[in-house]
């Protein structure tokens, strides 16, 4: 049996990969998390009460707490998901975004390294650290072409300069060392359990409460929307049958203005949520996020032809799902919504509002 070790799993992501492994598989899933106010312990409960989960409090900047982490639980495999992951919030305060994604991940690299270092021949030669990165690192793009492992870095916001450097790190760290280190990028992931800071929660969850749907500049920024389980399949695969050193770009082939999200999600809303129709009554244009990128798009063929990855979900399908599963989960909406949490939607709206 396996010893995977999750850093950020208490976050969207990080809880979906816990959820899905230890549903999945047969490994031992060690959740590390510093529960910062995007982790949510309640998005771990469905496993919480399987023999093979265990869940670390630890701050990945504390290198004591990831060493004794690391050592006391000695992971075969270890997926680092633990990050600042909001583009507002880095524009607001950046330094978080440096001590998690920079400093912590360089933390992360050195204690695993060592510990790697000193495994026997046999598990030394299996062990994989598997980085979690995001398309932003590529920069924007323009109404053509698409981002793949070739595209240079061009980072534009603090969170998406923050992610590049982790990446740098675990290149080089490869590249130095002989650390067996593998990165994926993937594209937007949406789904149950995304912190309602993001646009498709904070959409559902606005409409289904009548509040204003604020679309940033002219709603018309394309993201590429990956379903959560697609990418938490695709991480598993990856560290499955992943090279050592290489990297995968993840996406979901499903490109959509802002405009369009939210408009389907409104024709959703109607039909799940008749009370408050016609939803897209709500629709209102803020101020844009400052250095806004126009476009992401992924290649995902490496990923598909050489690990045999393939999504299951279709836009469509997996937004519907998403709606319903914010309707049938009002406890999990609440606990969530805590004092930060609305005094970072408050501000950030009425800075936009008013700008
Ligand atoms: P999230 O914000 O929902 O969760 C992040 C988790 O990391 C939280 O549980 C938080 O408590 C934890 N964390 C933060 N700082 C920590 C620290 N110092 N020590 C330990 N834990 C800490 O983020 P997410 O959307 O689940 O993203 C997970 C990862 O995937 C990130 O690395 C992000 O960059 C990457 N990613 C996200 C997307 C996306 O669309 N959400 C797309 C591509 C890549
Ligand atoms: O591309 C991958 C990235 O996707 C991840 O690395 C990030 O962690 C993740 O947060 C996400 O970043 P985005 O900035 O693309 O996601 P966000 O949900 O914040 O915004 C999606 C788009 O919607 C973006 O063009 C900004 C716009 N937006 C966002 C919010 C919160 C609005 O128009 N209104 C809003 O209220």
């Amino acid at each position: 049996m396996k010893t995977v070790l999750v850093t950020g799993a208490a976050g969207f992501i990080g809880s979906c990969v816990v959820r899905q492994w230890i549903q999945d598989t047969d490994w031992k899933v060690v959740a590390l998390d510093a529960l910062t106010y995007a982790g949510n312990l309640a998005s771990l409960a469905p496993v919480s009460d399987s023999g093979r989960f265990q869940f670390v409090p630890a701050d990945i900047r504390d290198a004591e707490a990831v060493r004794a982490a690391i050592t006391g639980y000695q992971p075969d495999l270890i997926a680092h998901l633990a990050a600042e992951s909001h583009v507002d919030r880095s524009i607001h305060g950046p330094r978080d975004f440096i001590e998690t994604n920079v400093v912590g991940t360089f933390v992360m690299l050195e204690e695993a390294r060592a510990y790697w270092a000193a495994l026997p021949e046999e598990r030394k030669a299996n062990f994989r650290f598997h980085h979690i990165s995001t398309d932003e690192v590529f920069g924007t793009l323009g109404e053509d072409g698409y981002f793949s492992e070739t595209t240079a870095y061009a980072p534009n916001s603090p969170y998406s300069a923050s992610k590049a450097g982790s990446d740098h790190l675990v290149r080089a760290w490869y590249h130095t060392y002989g650390f067996p280190a593998v990165t994926t990028n993937c594209s937007n992931n949406y789904g149950p359990y995304h912190f309602p800071e993001k646009l498709i929660p904070l959409m559902i969850l606005n409409g289904l409460a009548g509040k204003p749907l604020p679309v940033y500049g002219d709603g018309k920024n394309i993201r590429d929307w990956l379903f959560v389980e697609d990418h938490a399949r695709a991480l598993r695969l990856v560290l499955e049958r992943g090279q050592v050193g290489e990297v995968y770009c993840i996406g979901g082939r499903a490109e959509r203005t802002n405009l369009q999200v939210v408009s389907l999600l409104c024709e959703i809303l109607d039909e799940l949520h008749p009370k408050g129709a016609p939803h897209n009554r709500l629709v209102t244009f803020v101020k844009d996020r400052p250095g806004h990128d126009r476009r992401y798009a992924i290649d995902c063929s490496k990923i598909e032809q050489e690990l045999g990855w393939k999504q299951q979900e279709s836009f469509e399908t997996g937004l519907r799902k998403t709606v319903q599963w914010f309707l049938d989960n009002p406890e999990w909406v609440q606990n969530v919504q805590s004092g930060d949490y609305r005094h970072w939607v408050d501000l950030n709206y009425a800075e936009r509002s008013t700008g």
